[in-house]
This record gives structure tokens, C-alpha cells and sequence, in this order.
């Protein structure tokens, strides 16, 4: 198909992905064929029928013009995607009327070349194809001129030429008829005496012939009038032009006198009769010499275009005659022979040396002409003529300034005539360079340089690049067959046409990928030379690459933008080309303001990034709303975008504080604990009730309920409650709600409520002095109870579970005004590894009924590594193979006191032969132990290592021992 080496390869997909039923699309045409007038302009027709059924859309529509002329085809017209490829100058279709639906395809100056097929091709896809062709005559008048004398005597005997010239018509088939109307005679007759020369070819294709016709006309002729009549496709009906020939009666001036009549008259009888004598000699047996008309041919010859040559030769007798051709070259010395003519002979053709040497010629010439008789007409007085035609292929690097001479020879003698040929070529036409509108960074671009109409067919085609004047060459082509060739980045190839006149056209494709650094703002040049041209034809393109920007995701800040809170959102913008482009911002479709972009970042590719960014407080209902980020830029037939919806709005609970019912709750009365969580979205929540840190499960003592509240802006509510009976173990303690919301925050929020129970004494906080304790210091730690209704507790103070005995001071009952008592009780004590994690408890417990209240507090205790130090029973000098001796390390002050000793020898585990101290409280409060290792030694060295670990935090150390004897 002619598709391939398409310039326009989309469209060229699109086409192959279209399947061949045709949809509803109709197309319209006028008659087929068109006819147009030569050197005119003309329209082939094609639009859609059913325009009111279809939509038109510039993206969504392609149209192709297809000119094939013989065999080959040839895409002179794209319109893809709203842009328009025009690859012939002479064809315009206007991007308006494309949207009409009127495809009619408009040709300027109409000549010989555009004779062929047009297809004109309609897409609209996935699948709506259709398509027509229409086919193109052209066709020119003759202009016909009529040559004759004005006034014609009759009766003289004389000979009348009329001639009908018809010139530059078009096609070359034509009719012409001489017609004699005499009105008294009331008839017109056909006149048959006539000659007409072979049509001439002018070098635009159009031909010249006249037609002559040789009348003696006698005096009852007089009073006639001669028309020629002309038949001819550009003629709707036959046309007729009159020979402006007045024919008038001969004035023979006689004397008056009767007796000098008739001496005259037996004078004229007797001349008449030496006339008919003479006649008769002349007719039959006279031998007349031939009249050579000078050789009739084109007024230019042109490379490999066929040519007649006409040698006309009349008035000769008897008819043995024959007209030869001969060629001589420029540098031939001799000149050869083509072929001849002779009376009564076909055509005769030589090409082939034996059949030359058979006829008697020597030097016969090897091109392939053909001579041509034809008109061989006997005229009324005997005389003969005869036209012999050359018909010659003229090639312009050999047959220029060739020389061709007619030679006729008869019985009396030979007479010839000579013509030079000067062979002609045709210069070709450039077309404007095409390149996509749009040229894009990395991609693959085909500039294409139409060369139309020249022969011969050598050419030389250069592309150039040109920066500031300078130009510097891509790529040459001169190798007639190599149709392809590479050059660096640079490729290219040609794709090929004939015209049936044997013209060419060319066109030459330079493929490249485009790139911002290599490409931009610089000219490509095609450049053509050929024999016809005496300076290089060249045009020129200007390419502009052009990188559309890449539009990233839009990230929003936070990731899940709050309700009711400010968000931001951005869009990186990268990978464009030139710098300036227009970044605006939609919400809903509607502008928003206030966006901000970053500065514009230039990477080594010369490609660039900005960042966009915008910033608004969203609400629930923008749940559903599209932002659009929306850039334009010239390399983007239209804006571009990237769409953020705020799926993952959320909004953070507020968590209220507990309220407590009854406000004064009592031992063994059950009371409610309730806290509102407001405003939250979306739905999933969790909510935990803790007492003093530990989780509260539902069970036998506590209930929880959840429930939902109302909340009139569709976002969520809920209150928590627990319910519990409690006992004076619950007094003083913690509750706490812990809410976790996780799609607005990773942390749980939290309240607290401390519980008091009606009439219990409440333990403060506990002092410390030092606020701070640390082992081996003493502690002094206090608290006092208030509310006390009797004088009926007795306090304890406990470390861990056991009572401690020592080191309390209580200060008694001290009464506080309202019928309370209050008491503060005071313990000071040494602080020891012991005391390290472990509970110290107050208790404050009723004498009668046993009810106990108490107050816990862990001391703020921090855990401490083993200093560790190694030591041996013996001196290294006085090792004695067989020997015993003891290796040990000192694990001291640490706390807790959980530590893991391992001993190796070598790398062998012996721990199980360690003798291991337990660890005991120092001097410093701390825990101190020893391990130790006997040994016998055994060999001349050994190692060994004691690794001591403290779990709680997490030290390793190692001592170890190089025994050498
Ligand atoms: C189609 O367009 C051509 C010019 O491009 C115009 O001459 C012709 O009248 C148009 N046809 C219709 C039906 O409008
Ligand atoms: C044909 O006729 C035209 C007009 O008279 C003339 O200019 C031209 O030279 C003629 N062509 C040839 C080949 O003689």
C-alpha cells in the first residue's frame, strides 16, 4: 500500500486498527470524472452526506487525499488531529470547511500531471471509515484559427488553400472537417481533398495540428462559404469557425472588336490545346522533383519525453521515393541511420545491426526510434505527397546538440534538411519543507522535503543544519539506488513517483530523534542540485522541541487532610519544555486563589520542574470534590491535569471530660462514669477504659456501654459509659477513657477521673525528700490522711509485702475544724537494690470494720550495671604445667540483681566448674557477688574468658586470662 513510508505514522495506526465495515458515515462526490480546464482551478468534491448524524471533532477525525497516476500511489493531503499535512503545494482543503463536513479538495493551476485518481478518505473512529474516488480529466480548448487568402479569383484555374489551425488542446484526439455551403445551390458538401499533419506536442502535453484542404474552385463555386468544423472533448458541441474567403469571378479584359475575338479565340483554343499537352506530359510522365518543407517539430524537446519530427514532402512524381533519418551525436564523426519511409512501405523499424547490414546501411545507430509514414496522398495533378514521422525518446546526456537530418532521395537527385536538438530538462519544484507541528523531546521526527515534477531523474539532495548561518551538513544523497542511509543520528530515505510523462517526483524524508540540546531553534536545511538548476534549489524549517510537561500525583499535607483544617496540597510539574507555563488551580471546576509555586529547576537535560501548591480548609462535603491542578503549555494541544479527591477527609474526636452520676458516689451504691466523644469522622473508633493503667474488661463489677449521639453535621458522636459498684478499694483510684481514632491521629486520646467515695478519708500524694532517692541513701517519704470521721484507724507501711517496723512517725490525730480528723505519718529508711521495682504501700485501715484504703508508689529507681574486675591466686612467671590455680572476677554495686556469669576456656563453655557467689547488698546499697574458676593447667597456654551479662540492662562484659607456662 502507498501508506508505507507515510509521513504521518499515527494516522497510519489508526488506519490499520480500523475494522473494514464501514459505519453510518456516507460521503458525496460530483460526477466521476471530474473534468477541469487546463491552467484553471478546479474542485474534487467530497462531503459527507449524512452530516446531521455525525459530530465532528478536530481529535477525533482524519482525512486523506490519495493521487495515484499509473500504478503507484502517492498521499498529497492528511488532516489528523486537527492538523493539516500538505504535500502537494497545488492542494488546499481549508480546516473550516473540514469541520463542515466538506473534504472537497481545491487544485490550483490544473496541469497534465494531476490527470489520475483521487481517493478521498474519511475517518472518524474506533470504526466509522469511508471513502471515494474520483477520477480527473483535464481538458483544453483548441484555439482555432482559420488561414486563408481574403479574395480568391475563379475560373483562372488556380489553387485555393484553406487552413483550420487548431493549437494547444487537450486530450490530442480531435476531428476536423472542411465543410462547402453554396446557397444557391442550396448544398453543403464534405470537402475530401484534405491534408492534415500528424498532431504536434507542445511541451505542457497540449497538442497543434492543422488541417489544410486544396480546393480549385470553379465559377459555380462563387458565392460559397467554407467552414471547418472542430469535434473535441472540451466542446460540448461541435465547433465551427468560417474562412473569411470571398470568392469572385475572374475579369478577363477582351477587345471590343468580334474579329480580334475570334483570332483570340482560336489563339486560346490553340494554347488550350498546347495547355492540355503540356498538362498531360506534366501529369503522366514529367518527373517533378519533391518540395522538402523544412522538418516540422516541438518547439522544445524535453529528457525522455517522446517527440515526433515530421518530414513533409510533396509535389513529386513518379512515386518512387524514400525518406531516410539519420542521427549524429556530438562527438560522432559519421552520422548513422534511424530507419526510413519509402512509397508504399509499413513502418520500418531498425534497432538491430543484421537487419541494417541486410538493407545495405552501414552505421545504423542503436536507439530504439521509430520512423513513422503516414499521408500519402495523390493529388488531381498527378503529384504525390507523403509525410514521414520520427518519433525519438531524446535523452538529455546523449542526445543534447545531436544533429538529425531528413534525407529523401528520388530518381533525380536527394535534398535533406537538418535540425540540432536541444534537449531540455525540468527543474524541479520544492515544496515547503513539512515537520510535525509539534516536536517533541526523545521522540522520533521525519522532516519531509517534496521535490515535484523534474526529469531527468539524477538529483542531489543535501540536509544541512544551520545555527546562526552556519550551516554544517547532516547527510548527502547522490547514490541513484541507495534509497536509505544513516548518517550519525541522522537518517533518511526517499520515497519515489512517476508521472506517466515520465517526470519524477521525490520525497526526501530526514529522520531523527529530537532533542532539546541537539535540535531547538536550529534550521534544517534540504538542499536539491540537479543538471537543470544553475544554482542549488534549497528550503528550509525552523524546529522548536518542545517536552510536555509530566504531571505527578497530587500529595496532599497532612495526608489526611482534616475537616475544618487547613490543608495543602501539591503537584510537581517536571520534564517540560520551554520554561514558561501556566499552572492554575480548580476546585469543583471553580478557580481557586491563592496558590503558590515554587522556582522553576533546570536538570542537565534542559528540562523543567516547578512544584505547585495550594492551600484550603476543606469540610465534609468536599468529600466528594475534584481538585484539579491544571497546566497549560504550548507543547499540550490542550491543558493538562492531575485530580485529587479528598476521600481520606477525617476529623479528630474531641473527647470530653468524665462526668460522674451520682456526683457523690458511696461505697456499694452503683454509679455511672460517662464521657462524650464529638466530632469525629470517619465512624471507626476505638474506645478503652482503664483503672490506675490496666484495662477494663466487662464483667460481674464493670459494665460499658457505648452509645451513639445525634449530630447534626453528619459527622459522628458517641458517650461511653461504665458502670460499677464500688468498694473502698476503688476509692482514690483512676479511671481513664482512651479513645484512638486512627485515621486522624496515631495517638489515643485520653481523660481521666479520680474516683472519691463519699465519707473515705483521702491519702494525699506522697512527699519525698530527697525528691529523688538513691541506694545507700535514706528516704524520707510522707503523706497524710484527711476526712477521717473517728479516731479509729490504725496506718501501716509496707515495702512490698512486708510490714515495715522501723523508721515510722505518725503524728496523731490532729483535728481539722469540721469534726475531721487528720493524720500525716512520715517513714524514713535506707534505700537498697532491694527496693528496686518493689511496691511501698500506706495503708490506713478501720479498726472496727476492717475496710483498708490505700495508696501505692513505685520509687523511681534506676537500674545499674556491674562494675567487674578480674584477679588470679598466681604470678604469671611461675606457672607450672600440672599446677593448680584459681581465676576469678568481681561483679560489683549493681541492680537488680539478676546476672548470668559464663566462663570458657578457649571457646569451650565450663561454667558448670565456677564457684559462684551470691549477691549481697554493700556498703553502697547495691548488689556485689564474686565467681570463681579453679583450673589445672594442663598445657603451655591457654585462655580464658569470664563473661558476665546484667540482664535488666542489657551489659556484657568480659575479662580474660592468657596463661602461659
Ligand atoms: C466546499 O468547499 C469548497 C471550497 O473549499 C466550496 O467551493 C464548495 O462550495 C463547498 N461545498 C459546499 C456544499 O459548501
Ligand atoms: C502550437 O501553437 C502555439 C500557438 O500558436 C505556438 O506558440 C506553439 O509554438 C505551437 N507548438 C509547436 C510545437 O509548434
Amino acid at each position: 500500500m502507498g501508506w508505507l513510508g507515510n509521513p504521518l505514522r499515527p494516522l497510519l495506526l489508526l488506519l490499520v486498527m480500523l475494522t473494514p465495515h464501514s459505519g453510518q458515515l456516507t460521503l458525496k462526490a460530483s460526477k466521476s470524472p471530474a473534468e477541469l480546464i487546463l491552467y484553471e482551478n478546479g474542485l474534487l468534491e467530497c462531503e459527507i452526506a449524512n452530516l446531521s448524524a455525525i459530530t465532528l471533532n478536530p481529535n477525533n477525525l482524519g482525512v486523506l487525499w490519495v493521487f495515484t497516476g499509473g500504478t503507484e500511489e502517492l498521499n498529497i493531503f492528511m488532516y489528523s488531529n486537527g492538523q493539516i499535512t500538505n504535500l502537494w503545494e497545488e492542494a488546499e482543503l481549508s480546516k473550516n470547511s473540514i469541520l463542515d463536513g466538506n473534504m472537497s479538495l481545491f487544485l490550483r493551476h490544473v496541469t497534465l500531471k494531476h490527470l489520475g485518481e483521487y481517493r478521498c478518505e474519511v475517518f472518524i473512529p474506533p470504526n466509522d471509515k469511508a471513502s471515494l474516488t474520483v477520477k480527473l480529466e483535464v481538458l483544453a480548448r483548441p484555439t482555432v484559427t482559420i488561414v486563408s487568402e481574403k479574395l480568391v479569383e475563379v475560373g483562372t484555374g488556380g489553387e485555393m488553400i484553406l487552413g483550420c489551425q487548431l493549437n494547444g488542446y487537450y486530450p490530442c484526439e480531435c476531428k476536423t472537417d472542411w465543410f462547402q455551403s453554396n446557397p444557391s445551390q442550396k448544398k453543403t458538401k464534405m470537402l475530401t481533398d484534405i491534408c492534415i499533419a500528424p498532431p504536434i506536442k507542445n511541451p505542457d502535453g497540449t497538442c497543434n495540428v492543422t488541417t489544410e484542404v486544396r480546393l480549385e474552385p470553379r465559377v459555380e463555386d462563387i458565392g460559397s462559404s467554407f467552414e471547418c468544423r472542430v469535434t473535441h472533448k472540451a466542446f460540448p458541441e461541435s465547433y465551427t469557425a468560417k474562412a473569411a474567403v470571398t470568392l469572385k469571378e475572374a475579369e478577363i479584359h477582351l477587345s471590343k472588336s468580334s474579329i480580334v475575338g475570334s483570332i483570340i479565340g482560336s489563339v486560346i483554343f490553340s494554347v488550350m490545346l498546347l495547355a492540355a499537352g503540356i498538362y498531360l506530359y506534366m501529369r503522366y510522365i514529367y518527373k517533378v522533383p519533391p518540395n522538402v518543407c523544412d522538418l516540422q517539430m516541438p518547439a522544445r524537446f524535453i529528457h525522455q519525453q517522446t517527440a515526433e519530427i515530421t518530414c513533409h514532402v510533396s509535389g513529386f512524381r513518379p512515386d518512387v521515393i524514400s525518406v531516410g533519418w539519420y542521427l549524429r551525436r556530438m562527438n560522432d564523426a559519421e552520422e548513422s541511420f534511424i530507419g526510413e519511409s519509402k512509397r508504399n512501405q509499413e513502418i520500418i523499424r531498425f534497432s538491430k545491426a543484421k537487419e541494417i547490414t541486410e538493407i545495405g546501411k552501414e552505421n545504423a545507430t542503436d536507439v530504439n526510434w521509430k520512423v513513422r509514414q503516414s499521408n500519402f496522398v495523390v493529388h488531381d495533378d498527378g503529384t504525390q505527397s507523403l509525410s514521414s514521422t520520427l518519433e525519438i525518446y531524446p535523452d538529455l546526456m546523449e542526445d543534447n546538440k545531436a544533429e538529425i537530418i531528413c534525407r529523401v532521395s528520388y530518381p533525380t537527385g536527394t535534398q535533406e534538411k537538418r535540425t540540432c536538438l536541444q534537449v531540455d530538462a525540468i527543474a524541479p519544484k520544492l515544496g515547503n519543507i513539512i515537520a510535525p507541528p509539534v516536536v517533541r523531546h526523545n521522540t522520533s521526527v521525519m522532516l519531509t522535503c517534496p521535490i515535484s515534477f523534474f526529469t531527468p531523474r539524477q538529483l542531489t539532495i543535501s540536509w544541512y543544519e544551520r545555527i546562526n548561518g552556519v550551516k554544517s551538513l547532516l547527510l548527502d544523497h547522490t547514490e541513484e539506488n541507495e534509497a536509505k542511509n544513516t548518517v550519525g543520528r541522522y537518517s533518511h530515505c526517499l520515497r519515489e513517483f512517476t508521472y506517466p510523462d515520465h517526470t519524477y517526483s521525490v520525497y526526501s524524508m530526514l529522520t531523527f530523534i529530537a532533542s532539546i540540546q541537539e535540535n531547538d531553534g536550529k534550521e534544517y536545511l534540504c538542499e536539491v542540485n540537479h543538471v537543470s538548476l544553475k544554482h542549488q534549489a534549497e528550503k528550509w524549517v525552523k524546529l522548536e522541541v518542545k517536552a510536555f510537561p509530566t504531571l505527578d500525583t497530587i500529595r496532599s499535607e497532612p495526608v489526611n487532610p482534616e475537616i475544618d483544617k487547613e490543608m495543602t496540597l501539591s503537584c510537581k510539574v517536571h520534564s517540560f519544555y520551554p520554561k514558561e507555563i501556566s499552572v492554575l488551580w480548580f476546585k469543583d471546576k471553580k478557580a481557586i486563589k491563592g496558590n503558590d509555586t515554587s522556582e522553576l529547576i533546570e536538570n542537565p537535560e534542559k528540562l523543567y520542574e516547578i512544584t505547585t501548591t495550594c492551600t484550603t480548609i476543606p469540610t465534609l462535603s468536599d468529600k466528594k470534590s475534584k481538585y484539579h491542578c491544571l497546566v497549560t503549555h504550548e507543547s499540550l494541544p490542550k491543558p493538562k491535569f492531575a485530580e485529587y479527591v479528598p476521600e481520606n477527609l477525617v476529623s479528630s474526636p474531641k473527647v470530653k471530660k468524665i462526668t460522674c452520676d451520682p456526683p457523690n458516689p458511696e461505697v456499694g451504691k452503683t454509679l455511672t462514669l460517662s464521657c462524650e466523644i464529638m466530632d469525629f469522622y470517619p465512624a471507626s473508633i476505638q474506645i478503652d477504659w482503664f483503672r490506675d493503667e490496666v484495662r477494663i474488661n466487662e464483667d460481674s463489677k464493670y459494665g460499658i456501654a457505648n452509645e451513639e449521639l445525634m449530630n447534626e453535621r453528619s459527622l459522628c458522636s458517641k458517650v461511653t459509659k461504665l458502670t460499677l459498684s464500688p468498694s473502698t478499694d476503688d476509692h482514690q483510684h483512676q479511671y481513664m477513657v482512651e479513645v484512638y481514632h486512627s485515621k486522624s491521629s496515631t495517638k489515643p486520646q485520653k481523660q481521666c477521673f479520680r474516683l472519691l467515695l463519699k465519707g473515705s478519708p483521702t491519702i494525699s500524694d506522697f512527699k519525698m525528700v530527697p525528691e529523688i532517692p538513691w541506694f545507700g541513701e535514706y528516704l524520707s517519704i510522707s503523706c497524710s490522711v484527711h476526712g477521717l470521721l473517728r479516731k479509729d484507724f490504725i496506718f501501716e507501711w509496707y515495702r512490698g509485702s512486708e510490714p515495715v517496723k522501723c523508721g515510722v512517725t505518725d503524728s496523731g490525730f490532729v483535728s481539722t475544724g469540721d469534726n475531721n480528723y487528720k493524720v500525716e505519718s512520715c517513714l524514713i529508711f535506707l534505700v537498697t537494690a532491694e527496693d528496686f521495682e518493689r511496691e511501698l504501700i500506706f495503708l490506713c485501715k478501720d479498726r472496727y470494720n476492717n475496710e483498708a484504703f490505700k495508696r501505692r508508689i513505685q520509687l523511681p529507681l534506676k537500674a545499674v550495671a556491674p562494675k567487674v574486675s578480674s584477679f588470679t591466686n598466681c604470678d604469671n612467671d611461675r606457672l607450672k604445667i600440672g599446677g593448680k590455680y584459681t581465676l576469678g572476677c568481681r561483679i560489683e554495686h549493681f541492680c537488680p540483681k539478676d546476672i548470668e556469669v559464663v566462663w570458657y576456656k578457649t571457646s569451650n563453655d565450663c561454667t558448670d566448674y565456677q564457684i559462684m557467689g551470691k549477691p549481697e547488698i554493700d556498703k553502697n546499697g547495691l548488689y556485689s557477688t564474686i565467681t570463681k574458676l579453679p583450673i589445672l593447667m594442663e598445657k603451655n597456654s591457654v585462655n580464658y574468658v569470664c563473661e558476665v551479662r546484667h540482664e535488666k540492662t542489657n551489659e556484657i562484659f568480659e575479662k580474660s586470662f592468657k596463661l602461659r607456662v
